[in-house]
């Protein structure tokens, strides 16, 4: 009865509902859960900062693959998003891999439903296909490469120059991949919905408003921006270009969680979040990724749920283009 409630709750919310003692000190129990039972957590840069503070490995999606390919714990608990705990399942297939909201979704890997892809490939019989690593495994399946912000040129380049090559899903990442290594690969038409919503006007007014700030920016934003920015990488590459830049200023386009560790590493330098075209939204934060919260960890952990699975033939396919892409970035 209990089960088949619970499954109920995982269908309609995408997370365990129940309510917890307002006295429990929910850092220290998710620590002692953790050690009770073999797990460890892995958390993206766009969570919010205590998911970030409490992870065993946080990073960016390339760090996250490599980092899940080298657990050795039971359960691993992904604070992230869904293609995320899926990659690490299918790096991991005997482990129990857990996200503390199944709803938490992306626009880009749910931009490229398998079947609409499957048409799309059709199309070009001759092509290798890359896929951004923001996808889901049904699209890693029919891939030959998969690949993150951090790699994608590196995997691109790894093709010879006459390769003909599709890149799914981010247009916009495609496109900059293509103007920096003078490729015309096919682009697949997706975007991130926080990062497309940049305004380039209020860029170029806040930067003029502070000429002392460099502008930088994730390769998953539209071209008119990145042609504004000073450095342009995954969110990893921009964190370590804060710590290296004299600058004191940055205006940063991309989601918000990152500014919480560009503030850990620079406590005395200037983050000021890029501003977006729509006043009327908290546009710089996923609302995907913010759908972890510490009291959804905690309970995920408690109960070992929601958990993150799929068919093995699945696994077994989209593991070989995972697998390519780590083989090249060690
Ligand atoms: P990176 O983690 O590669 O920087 O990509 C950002 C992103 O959008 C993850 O969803
Ligand atoms: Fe997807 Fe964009 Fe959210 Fe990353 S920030 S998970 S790409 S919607």
């Amino acid at each position: 009865m209990k089960q088949l409630h619970i499954e109920k709750m995982l269908n309609e919310k995408g997370y365990i509902e129940e309510t917890i003692d307002p006295g429990l000190k929910l850092v220290e129990e998710i620590k002692r859960l953790k050690k009770e039972k073999n797990a460890v957590i892995l958390s993206h840069f766009y969570v919010e900062g205590e998911l970030q503070d409490i992870a065993d490995y946080v990073g960016d999606s390339l760090g996250l693959a490599q980092a899940a390919a080298k657990v050795d714990a039971d359960i691993i608990v992904f604070v992230g998003v869904h293609f995320m705990a899926e990659t690490a399942k299918i790096i991991n297939p005997d482990k129990k891999v857990i996200l503390p909201d199944l709803k938490a979704s992306c626009s880009l890997a749910e931009s490229a439903p398998a079947d609409k892809f499957a048409a799309f490939k059709a199309q070009y019989p001759d092509h290798k296909v890359i896929t951004y690593v923001n996808a889901t495994a049904a699209l890693k399946t029919m891939s030959d490469i998969v690949c993150t912000s951090a790699n994608a040129q590196k995997i691109v380049d790894s093709f010879p120059a006459d390769e003909k090559l599709i890149f799914a899903p981010d247009k916009n990442l495609g496109n900059y991949i293509n103007s920096i290594t003078g490729r015309s690969m096919v682009l697949w038409d997706g975007a991130c919905m926080v990062h497309e919503k940049y305004s380039v006007e209020k860029i170029i007014d806040l930067m003029d408003k502070n000429p002392d700030a460099e502008f930088i920016a994730h390769p998953e934003c539209e071209k008119p921006v990145l042609l504004l920015a000073k450095h342009i990488g995954s969110t990893t590459a921009l964190l370590n270009y804060v710590q290296s830049s004299e600058a004191k200023k940055f205006i940063v386009a991309t989601e918000s969680g990152i500014l919480h560790q560009m503030t850990k590493a620079c406590p005395d330098k200037v983050f000021i979040p890029a501003p977006s075209n729509d006043s009327t939204c908290a546009c710089n934060d996923c609302e995907y990724m913010k759908l972890n919260s510490l009291q959804k960890l905690y309970i995920c952990l408690k109960h070992e749920q929601p958990e993150v699975t799929l068919p093995q033939d699945v696994i077994e396919k989209a593991r070989i283009p995972i697998q390519r892409m780590l083989e090249i970035s060690k």
